[in-house]
């Protein structure tokens, strides 16, 4: 391993306070192994698992996944409904054991333009995980960056509208 609890060991780097994953290369790993699709990205849901519970033990306090970007939406339907599905599947299958290990479950990305049934489980998800203090899950889902400008211009320039800033307030801090 690269990271250490304490980081006094010689070139042993000390652990980080959050990692960011982009789970990625899910259709490659299947591929090479002769498999559909969804078995990578089912293998992906358990890799994730498993590197959870790794972020909790070495003392990781967040650990951040992007999982469904808005471009993934171009996808073949039926592998974007997949996804959706695996999504819950896992949220219901390792709740009880993030439960365990005091794992807090955030999302960032568009909510609201997701199915409802998904919308609502990802909501309860973080609802009820809300008092877990030992490391947070964050889920990037239907999430992507230039969405995330866009809404950012819209919320600054109603402020602006408003008169609440002039457009000399306006730096990369805002
Ligand atoms: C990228 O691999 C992976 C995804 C687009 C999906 C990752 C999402 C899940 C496993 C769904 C469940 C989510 C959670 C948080 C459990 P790819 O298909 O782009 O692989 P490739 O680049 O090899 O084709």
């Amino acid at each position: 391993p690269f990271f250490r609890k304490s980081g006094a060991e010689k070139n042993i780097l000390p652990c980080p306070r959050h990692i960011a994953i982009i789970m990625d290369g899910n259709g490659r790993w299947a591929n090479r192994r002769g498999l559909p699709r969804s078995a990578g990205h089912n293998a992906g849901a358990e890799k994730l698992r498993q590197v959870t519970e790794w972020c909790g033990d070495l003392g990781v306090k967040y650990l951040t996944v992007y999982a469904f970007s808005t471009e993934n939406w171009s996808r073949p339907p039926e592998e974007v409904s997949s996804l959706m599905s695996l999504l819950v599947k896992f949220l219901k299958k390792y709740d009880p054991e993030m439960e365990r290990q005091g794992v807090r479950l955030r999302v960032l990305g568009d909510m609201v333009s997701l199915p409802d049934d998904i919308r609502a489980t990802l909501e309860e998800a973080v609802e009820n995980s809300k008092n877990r203090k030992k490391m947070q899950l964050v889920i990037a889902f239907n999430y992507g960056g230039k969405r995330e400008l866009v809404y950012a211009t819209r919320k600054i320039v109603e402020s602006a509208l408003k008169g609440k800033i002039k457009p000399e307030d306006i730096n990369e801090e805002l």
